[in-house]
């Protein structure tokens, strides 16, 4: 159904917001920005993707909803690893604190296993994607083959190129890459006939992002951002996992990190506490048979957790976010007087320290009118929408979150393009040999602030030669930068003297080659015709039959286990009420109801098996 130039038939387009925790997909409904919910009703999906023991691969709630028997083979915050190098720093901490496993892929690019496979990061990014253009054409009933994906502001140039890559090999043409809080200000400001200056700040699962931006009739310019690619929920879900960890530890004696399921119940169990600690000042974390001793001894966790307690375990990172704002804001030599609003983006900004130390810090209460789970994605509809029709009065001007350059003699930096420079731009400067005789030039491409060159992150490298002979310093080689309104670096060197020119996608250090990236797309079209024949309510329904059987045979095994200890009588009671739920949601034809008591009886049986396979009876 592609709507070619001048063909009557409409063309759709989305825009996604590919989250570390949760993807959204939304479209513009006749001039109206609107999520589009997946299969289950929800307007979210998790970020995760598994593979079963059947081998099958499991994406989004269905992938969730299994995590904790099948730790190993689950992936989630993949974002987190994207378009990094293996030898990262992020890649050692996603390598310490993440019950699925990485191992160093062909081109110093990082890849997570799953079963006997292993994948690249782009890859898993794609199977996510691909489940949101499923979910897309779904409710669309038409094709849908075109998209605009949001990345944080503070992605680099190899960031970014994965991010597209993923959506080449999920099948669909990536229009364009916006920073995420880009996109919320164009979905805050869309409509409206605005003139104000804003400050974005989004706390997502992973990442943090402030921009600050003019907005003003249609016009929206950002003017600086700042943010750290690593700073999210997960960060402060490790916080409540360490401290739960060593206080078992000091109960115990035991310690549980090398234990995979026992690692994903106390991280489910620690990002709950934390939600829950948004509204209540106090929350019980219970994780019966969480651990079996060599002696067969089972040993339960039960922890209180109060919000004080949760706020000092994490000031540090809500610190750390506003010292960005406190930078972005100097940079841009902006007043916190001169802003108009503050706007809250991302799941993270639900708690209380957050939104206490955003509007202290901005001397503004955050503004209430955006949903901070959707507005990324609208604002990607929007722009999407805008993309195709150019009638359109929306006009975005985004800029580069990292200076660009290249290194010199001497090991330093030199930048060609500043930070916060409006793209897309270009720029070139003249170069010099440094010997005699020098007949080639090699030039290394960086992304970065610091002065010293390998501090910053190398883009790429590569070598103009045939340079003709000469002293040092007589023979001139321009070197040309070009960001797209992508973020996407280009880079080209001209000899002066003869116009050879040579250029390079910067991609080249990380990452999959163009090669991998082909049969990645073609394998995966193959997929796509076997999943869209599924049925999904008939299938849901069987899920839940067989769920309700497997729930009953276990039911008087773990009742018994239970009955000894004062863990878990409320877990059978759930379970009765969930057992109860499925009879009556079987019969009706809403699935929305269905998918949750599937969801529900999964977490039920996930529970039992774990508390039956910890005692050790079958
Ligand atoms: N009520 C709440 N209180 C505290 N934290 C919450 C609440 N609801 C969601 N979160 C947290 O918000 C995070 C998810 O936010 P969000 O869905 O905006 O992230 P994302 O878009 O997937 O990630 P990113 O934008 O960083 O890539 C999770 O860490 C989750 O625990
Ligand atoms: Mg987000």
């Amino acid at each position: 159904m592609k709507g070619k130039n001048g063909s009557a038939r409409r063309e759709y387009v989305v825009g996604i917001d590919l989250g570390t925790t949760n993807t959204c997909v939304a479209w513009v409904d006749d001039s109206v920005p609107t999520v589009i919910p997946n299969k289950g009703g929800y307007k979210t999906t998790p970020s995760m993707v598994a593979m079963s023991e059947s081998g099958k691969r499991l994406v989004g709630h269905i992938a969730k909803r299994q995590a904790i028997t099948n730790a190993q083979n689950t992936v989630y915050a993949a974002k987190r690893l994207i378009g990094r190098k293996w030898d990262s720093p992020a890649a050692r901490a996603v390598q310490q604190s993440c019950p699925y496993v990485i191992v160093e892929g062909p081109h110093g690019d990082v890849r997570a296993r799953l079963r006997e496979q292993v994948y690249s990061i782009p890859e898993v990014s794609a199977f996510i994607l691909q489940e949101m253009k499923l979910i897309a054409e779904q409710y669309l009933s038409v094709q849908v083959d075109r998209a605009v994906i949001t990345v944080p502001a503070y992605f680099n140039d190899n960031q970014r190129q994965a991010t597209k890559d993923a959506g080449r090999i999920a099948g669909l043409e990536v229009i364009r890459i916006i920073n995420e809080p880009t996109a919320a200000a164009l979905a805050y400001g869309f409509g409206k006939d605005l003139e104000r200056k804003v400050a974005i700040y989004d706390l997502g699962g992973g990442t943090f992002d402030v921009s600050i931006l003019d907005i003003g009739h249609g016009v929206f310019e950002v003017i600086s951002t700042a943010g750290d690619t690593f700073l999210g929920g997960e960060d402060f879900d490790i916080r409540v996992m360490d401290w739960l960890i060593q206080s078992f530890h000091e109960k115990t004696g035991v310690d549980v990190r090398d234990d995979r399921m026992a690692l994903q119940r106390i991280k489910d169990a620690a990002e709950k506490a934390r939600c829950e600690l948004s509204i209540a000042r106090e929350t019980l974390i219970d994780l019966p048979f969480l651990y079996t001793t060599p002696t067969t001894e089972t040993l339960h966790l039960q922890e209180t957790l109060s919000r004080a307690q949760l706020e000092e375990l994490t000031r540090d990172l809500v610190d750390r976010t506003i010292s960005i704002c406190e930078r972005t804001l100097s940079e841009a030599n902006i007043d916190r007087g001169d802003l108009d609003d503050v706007i809250l983006v991302g799941g993270m900004t639900r708690m209380p320290l957050v939104q206490q130390r955003v509007a202290e810090f901005f001397g503004l209460e955050p503004c209430k009118g955006v949903h901070p789970d959707e507005v990324v994605a609208l604002g990607a509809a929007i722009q999407a929408s805008a993309l195709l029709d150019e009638s359109q009065d929306i006009l975005l001007l985004d800029v580069t979150p990292h200076s660009l350059g290249i290194m010199i003699v001497g090991g330093y930096f030199h930048k060609l393009i500043e930070q916060n420079t409006t793209v897309p731009t270009s720029a070139s400067h003249v170069f010099t040999t440094v010997r005699d005789n020098q007949t080639s030039v090699k030039i290394l491409v960086l992304q970065g602030e610091s002065d010293q060159a390998m501090d910053n992150e190398l883009l790429g490298e590569f070598i103009l030669s045939g340079l003709r002979k000469a002293a040092r310093g007589q023979v001139e080689v321009e070197v040309t930068f070009s960001i797209s309104a992508d973020g996407i670096v280009s880079v080209s060197a001209k000899d002066l003297e003869t116009g050879r020119e040579q250029s390079i996608k910067v991609t080249a250090t990380s990452g999959l080659t163009e090669d991998e990236l082909q049969r990645l797309v073609e394998q995966s079209q193959s997929y796509m015709v076997e999943v869209r024949t599924s049925e999904e309510f008939e299938r849901r329904r069987q899920q839940a039959e067989r769920l309700i059987a497997e729930v009953r045979a276990l039911l008087p095994t773990v009742k018994g286990i239970m009955s000894g200890t004062s863990f878990g009588r409320d877990a059978i009671a759930k379970a009765e009420a969930a057992l109860d739920r499925a009879q009556t949601e079987m019969s009706a034809t809403d699935l929305r109801g269905l998918t949750e008591v599937t969801e529900s009886l999964e977490r039920t049986l996930n529970m039992f098996r774990g508390v039956v396979s910890k005692t050790g009876l079958t």
